[in-house]
């Protein structure tokens, strides 16, 4: 079984919404999600850090605030120095998810920084790999599945209402199944590396 962490933050509870979901996608095909939520004005991850140690995969997730990550999910990567030096998260899956007010609201710019970041604790990303989910009706289809037509990570965006309502149902759909596809490709990950691992010619 694979173990996912799910490295988070919220303001005001969407991007909780969707963690939840990512965790319920995780563990819908068979691996084990490990939900870490960063508070507001967290300093020590410690924890976190601990935690993350043995997971195959980590999924980050941030609102998109002022165009990128919020403060505390900078806070949690700033921090993050710690694992860096050590190379600790090297060869781990990454992925991510964002929402954002608007239908834009420049939240690509929060997933390319999450990436980045990840490629600098030599992670390996994973990307949706769905096609966009509305381009061929011409509505703009809340219900379906990756319908803001993201490839580098899960995109929502939620209305200024409760997060019961919103984001929708097509944005947590893409949601989980990011957190169903990084769960497949840990355990993938994992069973190729013990097979590799036993013909140590092959990698060098
Ligand atoms: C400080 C702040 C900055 C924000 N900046 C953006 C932004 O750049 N683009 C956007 O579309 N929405 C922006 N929003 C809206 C949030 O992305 C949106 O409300 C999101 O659902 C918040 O997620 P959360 O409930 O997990 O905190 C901003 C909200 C706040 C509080």
């Amino acid at each position: 079984m694979s173990k996912v962490a799910i490295v988070y933050h919220s303001g005001f509870g969407h991007t909780d919404r969707l963690a939840r979901d990512v965790a319920q996608g995780v563990a819908d095909a068979g691996g084990l999600p490990d939900l870490l939520r960063i508070e507001p004005q967290q300093s020590d991850f410690g924890e976190f850090f601990d935690r993350i140690a043995d997971a195959d995969a980590i999924i980050f997730g941030s609102p998109t605030y002022m165009g990128t990550v919020s403060a505390p999910m900078k806070a949690f990567m700033d921090a993050s120095a710690r694992p860096y030096f050590v190379k600790a998260w090297k060869d781990k899956l990454g992925a991510a998810f964002t929402v954002s007010g608007s239908p834009s609201g420049d939240k690509l710019n929060t997933l390319t920084s999450l990436a980045i970041f990840a490629a600098q604790h030599g992670m390996l990303w994973i990307g949706t790999g769905q096609a966009p989910g509305n381009n061929d009706d011409h509505s703009a289809a809340t219900d379906a599945e990756n319908r803001l037509g993201s490839f580098i990570g899960a995109m929502a965006q939620a209305a200024n209402e409760s997060p019961d309502v919103t984001p929708g149902s097509g944005d947590r759909a893409s949601a989980r199944a990011l957190g169903g596809r990084v769960a497949v490709a840990a355990a993938r990950w994992r069973r190729g590396e013990s097979e590799a691992l036993r013909a140590p010619a092959l990698i060098g």
